[in-house]
C-alpha cells in the first residue's frame, strides 16, 4: 500500500510518496507543464517535502524522480528568472535557493536522485545535492549546466559540489561550455553512482538509497564523506600551485574567446576559484552576488531574447492564418549533388527523412553521396553515432542522374548551379516528372524567387529555402516565400526545416531576401573603408572587436569575391545607391581574385600563408591592385577604430530596419535571429533590433544623418527608423 502525504488542496510540484519498502518516492512534477521548471515556490516545497522525510519514522531513505515522462529538471524558469529587476532581490531569490538546496543535502536520511531525461541547470544542481545519483541509460538523460550561455551561471552551489565530486577541470569545463554530460561520463567522473536501464532506475535507486541508509559506502570512483563536509576539506586539499596554473590559463582562455564582453564565464571562474582557495561558504557568497549582477545584466537579458524567440519559432508555423497546417513530408528530393545539395541530404536524412538525390551523372552523385557518408562517418569515428544508426541513416538515401524514383517526393529542393536559365530548367522537369503538387523549393542564394517562379506552371508550389553553408552546421533556414506562394507550402518548408533542425525565419521575396541583402551594405562599408585608406586588416580587426566571429573582408574572400561582384551590381539596381560599392571589388575580380576559392584575394592562402606562420597575412600586393600605398609598419588607420565599427554595423542595422519597413520581414524578431543565426551577428548585442532599442531610435538616427553628411547619399535612413525616431518607439516593448 502506498500513501500520498501531500496535505494541500492544490497540486503541489513536489510531493512525496511513503513506500512500504522505507523509501519516501519523492516526485518532482510541476502541475501543467510539459517540463519540469524551478519556480519561485521551488524552496518552500522542498522544504516541507524534507520536513514530512525526517518526521516520518517509516522511512528509512528516499529517491527523488521526475513525474514527466522524458525530462528530470530542465532548470529555473526563465519567466522568472526575466522578473527579477533588482540586485537585491536576486540575491535573495539564490540565497533561498541555496537554503532549500542545504537542507536537501543536509538530511540524514540519505536521497538518491534517480534520473531520466535532462536535468540541466538547476536539475542538475538538485541531482547534485542529493546523496547519490543514479542515470538511465537512455539516450535522453543529459547533465549540464547551460546558463553560460544564456549569459548566467549556475547558481545553487552547483559548480563547487561537482568540482568536489569530478574536479576542478571537469567542473571548469562543464561551467564554461554549458555542454551535456552523457551517462557513460557521469558514471566515469564518480557523478552517478550507476547508470541502468530505464525500466529499473526507480528500483535500482531505492536499493542504494537502503544501502547508504545502513551505513553502505558509494561503490564509485571516489570516496564520499557527506556532501558539505567534502566540500570544505576538498576546497583545502588541493595544491595551491596547480591551481594558480589552472585558473590562468582558463582566464586566458576566456579572455581570448569572449573578447571580455560575456561576463559569465569570468564570474564562473570566480567561483571555483573562490571555492578552490578559501571554501565551499565563501565562494557562496561570490556566487550569489555574481549571479544576481548577471541575471539583471544587459547581456544575460538579450541572450535569454534570443531563447525565447528560437523558442517562440520552433512554434511558429511561418504563416499569419491558424488555421494552415503543414502538409506531410515524407520524401525529399534534392536536385544538385554538390556542396549545398549534399548538405541538405544529409541534415534530411539524419533527420529520419528519406532522401533521392540527384544530379547531372553518376560522377557527380558518387561524389554528393560520398559528401553525406563522410560525415556521417566523422560521427561514427567521432562515437557520436553507433555504426547500426549510421547505416540505417544511409539507408534512407538514394542516388539518381536522372527522375527515376522522384514521384514520391514531397518537395524537391533544388541546390544546382546559381543560373537563372538552370533553376528554369530543372523547375520544368520536375513539373514533368513528378506529383502535381509537389513543391518546388530553391537554395538559391541570390536570384528572386518570384523570377524562378515566372515560368512555373503551379507558381503557388514554388518557395525559396535558403540555407546556409556548411549546411550541417548552420542553424538558420530562411524560407522566402512570393506573393504567389500558397500559405500550407510555407507552412511545409518551414515544418520541413525544423524537422531537419534548423531554425526557421520566414522572409518576403527580394533581392538578397532578408540575410544577403543586410550583409551587402555592411561589407560594402568596409570595402569604402579600404578605399579610403584603412588597412585590410586594420577593418577586420576592427568589427572582430566589435563581436563578429570574423571581419567583413575575410568574410569577403569566403562568400567570393566574384560572387559579391556579381550580385553587387544587381543589389544597386534594386535599391539603388544605398547599395552602391567602390570599385574596388571590380579591380580585384580583373586581377584574378575570387578569394578563398581559388587561393587567391585579400588575405593569403596556401603555400604563401604557411610559409609565414600561423595567423591570417594580408596579400600586401593588394594594395597596389586597387592603386593604394602598402600600409607601412607605423600605418595608422585613418580613422578611430569605433568610427570603422560604426560605419559598417550601421548599414547593417540600417538595411534591416528598411527591410522590415518594407514588410520582408514578419517581426524585429525575426530580423535579430536571422543577423545571429545566419550572419554571426554577435549574440551578447542580441541582434540589429535589438541593437537599435539599445541605442535608440533617436541617437540612430541621428548618427546615421551625421554619416550621411559627410559620406552622402550611401547613407539614407530607413523610413522605418524616421517614423520611430519621430514617435520615440521601440522595436521590443
Ligand atoms: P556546387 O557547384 O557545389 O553544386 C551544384 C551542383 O549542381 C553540381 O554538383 C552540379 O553538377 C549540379 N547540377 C548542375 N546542373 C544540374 C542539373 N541539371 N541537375 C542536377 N544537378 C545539376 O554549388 P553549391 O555551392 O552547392 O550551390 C548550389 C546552389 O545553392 C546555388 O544556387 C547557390 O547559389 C546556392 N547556395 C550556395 C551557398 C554556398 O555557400 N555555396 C549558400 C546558399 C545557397
Amino acid at each position: 500500500m502506498t500513501q500520498t502525504t501531500t496535505t494541500a488542496d492544490s497540486p503541489r510540484a513536489i510531493r512525496l510518496e511513503a513506500r512500504p519498502d522505507g523509501v519516501g518516492l519523492v516526485t518532482f512534477d510541476v502541475p501543467g507543464a510539459s517540463q519540469n521548471t524551478l519556480r519561485p515556490d521551488f524552496g518552500a516545497d522542498l522544504a516541507r517535502v524534507c520536513d514530512e522525510l525526517e518526521r516520518n519514522p517509516e522511512l528509512r531513505a528516499a529517491v527523488l524522480v521526475s513525474g514527466k515522462p522524458d525530462g528530470f529538471v530542465a532548470g529555473a524558469d526563465l519567466d522568472m528568472l526575466k522578473g527579477l529587476t533588482s540586485v537585491d532581490a536576486a540575491r535573495q531569490m539564490v540565497e533561498a535557493g541555496h537554503r532549500a538546496l542545504d537542507r536537501l543535502a543536509g538530511l540524514a536520511k540519505p536521497v538518491v536522485a534517480a534520473i531520466h531525461g535532462a536535468a540541466l541547470g538547476g536539475g542538475f544542481e538538485i541531482a547534485l545535492a542529493c546523496r547519490a545519483r543514479v542515470l538511465s541509460s537512455s539516450k535522453k538523460t543529459v547533465l549540464g549546466f547551460p546558463e553560460v550561455r544564456l549569459g548566467l551561471l549556475p547558481g545553487l552551489n552547483g559548480l563547487q559540489r561537482l568540482a568536489a565530486l569530478a574536479g576542478l577541470q571537469v567542473a571548469l569545463d562543464h561551467g564554461l561550455t554549458g555542454k551535456n554530460m552523457s551517462p557513460d561520463k557521469a558514471r566515469r567522473f564518480g557523478v552517478a553512482a550507476d547508470v541502468v536501464p530505464e525500466p529499473i532506475l526507480v528500483r535500482v535507486a531505492s536499493e542504494l538509497a537502503l544501502a547508504l541508509a545502513e551505513g553502505a559506502a558509494l561503490s564509485q570512483p571516489r570516496k564520499s564523506p557527506p556532501p558539505v563536509e567534502r566540500l570544505k576539506t576538498l576546497a583545502l586539499e588541493k595544491n595551491p600551485l596547480g591551481r594558480r596554473v589552472v585558473f590562468r590559463q582558463a582566464r586566458a582562455a576566456v579572455k581570448k574567446s569572449t573578447g571580455g564582453r560575456y561576463p559569465a564565464p569570468g564570474r564562473i571562474l570566480d567561483v571555483l576559484e573562490t571555492f578552490a582557495k578559501k571554501g565551499f561558504e565563501a565562494s557562496r557568497a561570490v556566487e550569489a552576488e555574481a549571479f544576481a549582477e548577471l541575471v539583471t545584466g544587459d547581456v544575460s537579458a538579450r541572450l535569454v531574447g534570443i531563447f525565447f524567440a528560437t523558442t517562440a519559432l520552433k512554434k511558429d508555423t511561418g504563416v499569419d492564418d491558424p488555421s494552415v497546417a503543414p502538409r506531410e513530408v515524407r520524401k525529399v528530393g534534392v536536385l544538385g549533388a554538390g556542396l549545398m545539395g549534399a548538405g541538405i541530404a544529409y541534415v534530411s536524412i539524419d533527420n529520419g527523412i528519406a532522401v533521392r538525390l540527384k544530379d547531372r551523372d553518376a560522377a557527380s552523385v558518387a561524389r554528393g553521396l560520398r559528401q553525406v557518408t563522410t560525415l556521417l562517418d566523422e560521427r561514427v569515428k567521432k562515437k557520436r553515432l553507433g555504426q547500426g544508426e549510421r547505416d540505417q541513416k544511409l539507408a534512407l538515401l538514394s542516388g539518381t542522374s536522372d527522375y527515376s524514383g522522384m514521384r514520391q517526393a514531397d518537395v524537391v529542393v533544388e541546390a544546382v548551379f546559381e543560373d537563372l536559365a538552370l533553376k528554369h530548367r530543372v523547375l520544368a522537369e520536375v513539373e514533368a516528372s513528378c506529383r502535381e503538387d509537389v513543391i518546388f523549393a530553391s537554395n538559391t542564394s541570390s536570384l528572386p524567387i518570384g523570377q524562378i517562379a515566372a515560368r512555373a506552371r503551379r507558381p503557388e508550389n514554388v518557395v525559396g529555402m535558403h540555407y546556409f553553408s556548411p549546411v550541417h552546421k548552420m542553424p538558420l533556414l530562411e524560407v522566402i516565400t512570393t506573393e504567389r506562394t500558397a500559405p500550407e507550402v510555407v507552412a511545409t518548408a518551414v515544418a520541413l526545416g525544423k524537422r531537419q533542425g534548423k531554425t526557421v525565419i520566414v522572409v518576403r521575396d527580394g533581392v538578397g531576401f532578408y540575410t544577403s541583402r543586410i550583409l551587402g551594405p555592411y561589407m560594402n562599408e568596409a570595402a569604402w573603408l579600404l578605399t579610403e585608406g584603412c588597412s585590410v586588416d586594420g577593418i577586420d580587426r576592427a568589427l572582430v572587436a566589435w563581436g563578429w566571429p570574423v571581419g567583413p573582408l575575410t568574410l569577403l574572400d569566403e562568400v567570393g569575391i566574384d560572387v559579391a561582384a556579381h550580385v553587387g551590381p544587381i543589389m544597386v539596381g534594386a535599391f539603388g545607391e544605398r547599395m552602391q560599392p567602390p570599385a574596388t571589388v571590380q579591380k580585384l575580380v580583373e586581377d584574378g581574385r575570387k578569394g578563398r576559392k581559388n587561393d587567391k584575394g585579400l588575405y593569403l592562402y596556401g603555400a604563401a600563408a604557411k610559409e609565414l606562420g600561423r595567423g591570417k597575412h594580408v596579400d600586401a600586393t593588394v594594395y597596389g591592385v586597387l592603386g593604394l600605398p602598402v600600409p607601412g609598419r607605423r600605418h595608422k588607420e585613418p580613422y578611430p577604430v569605433e568610427e570603422i565599427q560604426r560605419r559598417c554595423v550601421l548599414q547593417f542595422v540600417n538595411e534591416a530596419l528598411h527591410c522590415h519597413g518594407e514588410g520582408v520581414l514578419r517581426s524585429a524578431r525575426d530580423g535579430d535571429i536571422g543577423a545571429v543565426f545566419g550572419l554571426g551577428f554577435p549574440p551578447f548585442l542580441g541582434g540589429p533590433f535589438r541593437y537599435a532599442d539599445t541605442l535608440g531610435a533617436a541617437t540612430l538616427l541621428g548618427q546615421i544623418e551625421a554619416l550621411a553628411e559627410r559620406h552622402g547619399k550611401r547613407w539614407s535612413p530607413a523610413p522605418l527608423l524616421v517614423e520611430m525616431a519621430k514617435g520615440h518607439r521601440r522595436f521590443y516593448g
